[in-house]
């Protein structure tokens, strides 16, 4: 249950100081260029060029050409005062077939990138995988196999070579639970395949890559550097408070959040889930070892949040709403969870038709401090999708996104006011740009992008986060 919030409705919130305020990008999400400099297809180029995948055959070839406008994007960051940034890596950018040397022109570029960063007194903190897997890895198995797992170990030990003297935070994969389940299992994103052994499997060796990395990491890395992992966290909450919504509750909890958590900061994935997913596997791929492996201590833990999870039980037989929030499919992302149903949030919603629900931020930041005492979190995205207008004059006036992050805020403000230890907060995202399998439908820009001419416009909530992030204070 939420505490209720007895401070005065007017007061201003003042974060602590050191706080981190960021927005968050992803590679193939923004960088484009898709073709240059030696980098070959992830199975994203494959996915979005392959018909029926991306809405309206929406592609990342050009996507925002941050490739080439990164120096004016950072410009951008700096005008707004904004404090940090967090990017992702282009695996196929730095080894294009997963294996061997890194180019060298392709690591150049996250160099200019970084430089330009730290020349603008802005912190840079780097995601390693964000979804975009060569495609030669997966045409050798991808994720359900280990082999990727070490060969990602040995990426993140060419970019901490590269890297490891301006970056000081590292973060190994982002949202793996996308990756393995709407990658392998319901196959709206890439590779869009729809097993889910191979998704469980493929989550297992996703947390295999995360522990391998980071020995790989700390090997390479400075003492001072700041290793993470980023989880979207599921606030799972059963539609009524009954037995067996909770039960659906828990179900998902386990290979939503547990599958991740248990391994990666526990030391053992949760006995529940391997009980609940016992008929598709006896999990003998994971080898003696793994566990030890894959429980690395690490510096803080990352999390994305957006919006709630409302599940209910449904008899066999009966027919039960599929959508979980995360895009159409007959196939399910949610292995060993038949006889759950999604139901949306009240609250909201976006553009996604994803529930506003910032008390759910607060549980989800108290409830992971007290089971992991001791563990800084940040929040390393959280934002929203609206149905944005650019007005004559072209200006962008988008109250809601606003209202949206001060919300949100708000509740971060209020968990650390009851001792928790939150980071920073990073916004997702500074650009409107290519949201998988949506395409550039849905924007979640900080910055407006007009998609015919490239060209940048801060909206009016970006000037209303800079003046957040400048003062590090939130005005009632
Ligand atoms: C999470 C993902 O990390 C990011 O790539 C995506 O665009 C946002 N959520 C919004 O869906």
């Amino acid at each position: 249950m939420t505490a209720p919030d007895t401070r005065p409705l007017t007061a201003t919130r003042t974060f602590p100081s050191g706080f981190l305020w960021g927005t968050a990008t992803s590679a193939y999400q923004i960088e484009g260029a898709a073709r240059e400099d030696g980098r070959t297809p992830s199975i994203w180029d494959t996915f979005s060029h392959t018909p029926g995948k991306v809405f309206a055959g929406h592609t990342g070839d050009v996507a925002v050409d941050h490739y080439h406008r990164f120096a004016e994007d950072v410009r951008l960051m700096s005008e707004l005062g904004l404090g940090a940034y967090r990017f992702s890596v282009s695996w196929s950018r730095v080894q294009p077939t997963g294996r061997g040397p890194a180019v060298q022109r392709g690591l150049d570029f996250y160099r200019r990138l970084v430089d330009e960063l730290l020349s603008a007194g802005i912190e840079p903190a780097l995601t390693l995988y964000h979804w975009d897997l060569p495609q030669d890895l997966e045409d050798a198995g991808g994720w359900p196999e280990r082999v990727t797992a070490e060969r990602f170990a040995a990426y993140a030990g060419l970019v901490a070579d590269a890297l490891g003297d301006r970056v000081k935070r590292w973060t190994t994969l982002n949202e793996p639970w996308c990756s393995a389940f709407l990658g392998y299992g319901s196959g709206v994103h890439a590779p869009g395949r729809t097993d889910p052994v191979a998704a469980l499997r493929a989550a297992h060796h996703l947390n295999l890559g995360h522990g391998l990395a980071v020995q790989a990491l700390r090997a390479s890395l400075p003492g001072e550097a700041q290793l993470a992992v980023s989880l979207n966290l599921h606030v799972v909450r059963p539609l009524n408070p009954s037995l067996d919504d909770w039960e659906a509750a828990r179900r998902i909890d386990a290979v939503g959040n547990r599958i991740w958590l248990g391994p990666m900061l526990e030391g053992a994935y949760p006995r529940d889930l391997l009980t609940d997913t016992a008929h598709l596997t006896d999990w003998s791929f994971v080898r003696g070892g793994d566990a030890a492996t894959i429980h690395q201590p690490l510096d803080l833990l990352a999390v994305n949040y957006y919006t709630p999870t409302v599940v209910s039980h449904v008899a066999q037989g009966a027919e039960r709403p599929q959508d979980d929030g995360h895009g159409d499919s007959e196939h399910s992302p949610w292995p060993g969870a038949d006889d759950v149903a999604f139901h949306r949030a009240p609250g909201g919603p976006t553009a996604m038709g994803w529930a506003v629900d910032p008390d759910a931020l607060y549980d989800l930041i108290v409830r992971t401090t007290a089971r992991y005492p001791g563990l800084p979190l940040v929040i390393s995205e959280n934002g929203a999708a609206y149905e944005d207008e650019v007005g004559p004059d072209g200006t962008v006036h988008d109250p809601q996104r606003a209202a949206y992050v001060h919300a949100h805020l708000e509740a971060v403000h209020r968990a650390i006011t009851d001792g928790a230890d939150v980071r920073g907060y990073f916004l997702w995202s500074l650009l409107d740009n290519f949201e998988w399998s949506y395409g550039y439908a849905k924007r979640f820009g900080a910055v407006h992008v007009d998609y015919e001419t490239l060209e940048r416009t801060p909206k009016s909530s970006a000037l209303w986060y800079s003046r957040v992030a400048r003062t590090g204070r939130l005005h009632a």
